[in-house]
C-alpha cells in the first residue's frame, strides 16, 4: 500500500494565526478569564487542548462581566464588536486578515449604494459576520437557482465566502452578472482554499481511495470530501485516526490523504502513523500466511 499526501493540506495561515494567538494570551494572562466567542475552529480536539488549557467557549457575551473575549478567524458582524467594546471587555481579534478585506470592501461598496450579493451559506458565521458589515442587508446565494430569483439592481457587489469551491463560485456569479447596470464580482475565495481542494482533486484522480481529515463540522473539510468523492470512487472524511476504517483501507494499493485548513499537524501525523503500522501489520500477517502456505 503507498499512502500519498496532498501537496497542501492542513492548518491555513488564518486557522495557524489564530491557535497561535489563543495560546500566547493564554500563557502571558493571569488572574483574567479568557472567552472565545463560539468554537475557535471547527475542529473539536484542537478546541478540547484550549479548553484544558483555560479557554472558555462562549455563545454570548451578555453573560460576561469582566476578560477578554477572543474573536475566531471567521471574524465577527460590526454590531456585535461595537458591543463586545461598549461593554468594556478586552477583544483579541483573531478574524482572519482575509476576512477583514472582505468586511472593508462590503462596507465600502455598501456605503456607496451597492447592493452586497454573497455567495456562501447563510447560516455559516463567517457569512453571517460579512454581513454585518452591511448592515445586515446582503442578498446571501448559495445555488445557481437561489441566484436566478434575485431581482434587478442598479449597482451590484459580489463577494464570497472565502472556502467557497471556484466552480460553484463561477456558475453562480455568471447568472448575476446579468442583474444590474453596475455588477462588480469580486472572487474572495481564500488562496489556501484554492491551493488545498486543487491539491486534492488532483490527488484524488490518481488513487484507489482518499482519506479526508477534518471536523465533521468544517465547511472546507466538507467541500475537500465532495471535491475527493468527484474524482475517487473511495473517499472516507474521519476526524482523528480513531475514525480510519483499517481493514477496508486495507484492500487498497494507493491511498490519498488531505486535511481541512483547521485540522492541525499532529491529527495528520497520528493518521499517517496509524496507517504506516497497519501497513506492516498486514505486511506481517501476509509473510506469515505465506511461509504457512509454503
Ligand atoms: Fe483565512 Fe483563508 Fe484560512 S480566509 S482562515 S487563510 S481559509
Amino acid at each position: 500500500m503507498n499512502i500519498y499526501i496532498a501537496e497542501y493540506a492542513g492548518y491555513c495561515f488564518g486557522v495557524k494565526r489564530a491557535v497561535d494567538i489563543a495560546i500566547n494570551t493564554i500563557k502571558n494572562t493571569e488572574n483574567t478569564l479568557i472567552y472565545s466567542l463560539g468554537p475557535l475552529v471547527h475542529n473539536t480536539q484542537v478546541v478540547e487542548k484550549l479548553n484544558e488549557k483555560g479557554l472558555k467557549i462562549i455563545d454570548n457575551i451578555n453573560v460576561l462581566k469582566e476578560g477578554k473575549v477572543i474573536i475566531r478567524a471567521h471574524g465577527i458582524p460590526y454590531d456585535l464588536q461595537k458591543e463586545i467594546e461598549d461593554l468594556n471587555l478586552e477583544l483579541i481579534d483573531c478574524t482572519c486578515p482575509y476576512v477583514k478585506a472582505i468586511h472593508k470592501r462590503v462596507k465600502k461598496y455598501y456605503n456607496n449604494g451597492y447592493k452586497i450579493i454573497i455567495i456562501g451559506d447563510k447560516l455559516h458565521p463567517e457569512v453571517i459576520g460579512i454581513n454585518g458589515w452591511c448592515n445586515n442587508d446582503a442578498i446571501i446565494v448559495n445555488t445557481k437557482e437561489d441566484a436566478e430569483t434575485i431581482p434587478k439592481y442598479d449597482k451590484i457587489c459580489v463577494v464570497s465566502q472565502t472556502t467557497n469551491n471556484i466552480d460553484i463560485f463561477n456558475d453562480i456569479s455568471n447568472i448575476i452578472k446579468n442583474k444590474g447596470n453596475h455588477v462588480k464580482i469580486f472572487n474572495t475565495i481564500c488562496n489556501a482554499t484554492n491551493l488545498r481542494q486543487t491539491a486534492t482533486k488532483e490527488l484524488a484522480k490518481k488513487v484507489d481511495a482518499m482519506i479526508v481529515i477534518g471536523g465533521y463540522h468544517s465547511s472546507n473539510t466538507n467541500k475537500l470530501v465532495e471535491i475527493s468523492k468527484k474524482y475517487c470512487k473511495n473517499v472516507y472524511h474521519i476526524e482523528t485516526s480513531k475514525d480510519l476504517p483499517l481493514q477496508k483501507l486495507s484492500k487498497f494499493n494507493t491511498i490519498g490523504i488531505t486535511a481541512g485548513a483547521s485540522t492541525p499537524d499532529w491529527i495528520i501525523k497520528e493518521v499517517i502513523d496509524a496507517m504506516n503500522n497497519n501497513k506492516d501489520n498486514n505486511e506481517i500477517m501476509e509473510a506469515i500466511e505465506n511461509s504457512i502456505v509454503n
